[in-house]
């Protein structure tokens, strides 16, 4: 209780009550196929915007950047999230979707269904600072109030957060289980920092390519296609466009925009003191512990 959405524990993760018969029907009856590609993530870590990256990357050939399907879509829309579809009975679209199939799940890695495992897919998994990530759910979660439902304060959202209890949460087990499979399988997943987005994108950009079987030709990236992509889907211009959401995403909660808040590093500082602060990463110091991987974003 405390967030917009009602919560559920399963398998040691909290699911919003909504999603969890789905996730679980999903988790036994979906077919993956080997050509699928999944964008994986604890949600408000950069979904968004890696959906939007990977899918521009992957038809880059079909559609002219000018002329592109993300100038009129939102990015979810485009790249569906399973878990919701087979919430709301739109199982059926994901299965007539078109090979090469891009999906995303907040499924952590333990709950993926088994085709995808045995089927060895390419994951692409993307996490975020957890101050971040926090910060940015408490935005997204006041505007997804219904009518009447007072703001969760920030400090009760923050409390929560650190104890594990969030949507998808706890965020470190949920890192934890796609970082050490990328360790283990590091051709069949690929791990990335939203931070890391931010700072060399055009790199992230090719590196995504190639996992993803699709890398840039000399002459491509010789007439800036790479930058392109990098255009098409920065912040600034996802932001300014006037998209409409249909009735796949919700459109009586969210509008285009919702899901374009800030877009950068750091605005954990402007809602949270320096205890504050120290204490979240602490936890996640503390959890993180031994397995090679920091999340703290420095300064
Ligand atoms: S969701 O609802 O789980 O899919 O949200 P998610 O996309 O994971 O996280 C939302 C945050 O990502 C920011 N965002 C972007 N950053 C950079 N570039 C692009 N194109 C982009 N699109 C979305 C978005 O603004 C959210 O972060 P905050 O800090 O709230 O701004």
């Amino acid at each position: 209780e405390g967030w917009a959405i009602r919560l559920r524990k399963y398998q040691g993760f909290w699911f919003p009550q909504q999603i969890l018969p789905g996730s679980m029907a999903m988790q036994q009856n979906f077919k993956a196929r080997p050509d699928d590609v999944f964008v994986l993530s604890h949600p408000k870590s950069g979904t968004t915007w890696l959906k939007a990256l990977t899918y521009a990357i992957v038809t880059r050939t079909k559609y002219p950047f000018d002329r592109h399907p993300l100038l009129s879509q939102n990015p979810h829309e485009c790249v569906p999230l399973m878990d919701r579809s087979y919430s709301t009975g739109q199982d059926s679209e994901i299965e007539a979707m078109p090979s090469p199939r891009i999906l995303n799940s907040h499924l952590p890695y333990s709950l993926l269904p088994h085709s995808i495992k045995s089927l060895d897919c390419q994951l692409i998994y993307v996490c975020r600072d957890p101050k971040d990530v926090l910060v940015s759910r408490w935005f997204f979660n006041n505007r997804m109030r219904s009518e009447g439902m007072e703001p969760i304060p920030f400090t009760k959202a923050f409390e929560m957060f650190c104890e594990g209890n969030s949507p998808y949460g706890p965020l470190w087990e949920h890192v934890l289980e796609y970082w050490e499979e990328s360790q283990r399988r590091p051709d069949k997943v690929l791990f990335l920092k939203y931070e890391e987005m931010l700072e060399e994108p055009m790199r992230i950009v090719k590196r995504l390519a190639q996992f993803v079987g699709c890398p840039f030709t000399p002459e491509e990236e010789k007439e800036g296609v790479v930058e392109e992509v990098v255009k098409l889907c920065s912040f600034d211009k996802m932001k300014s466009l006037e998209v409409n959401i249909s009735g796949k995403l919700r459109p009586e909660f969210v509008t285009n925009d919702a899901f374009f808040r800030k877009g950068g590093a750091g605005d954990w500082r402007n809602h949270m003191d320096p205890e504050m602060a120290r204490k979240l990463d602490r936890v996640t110091e503390q959890k993180l512990e031994g397995s090679g991987l920091t999340l703290n974003a420095v300064g």
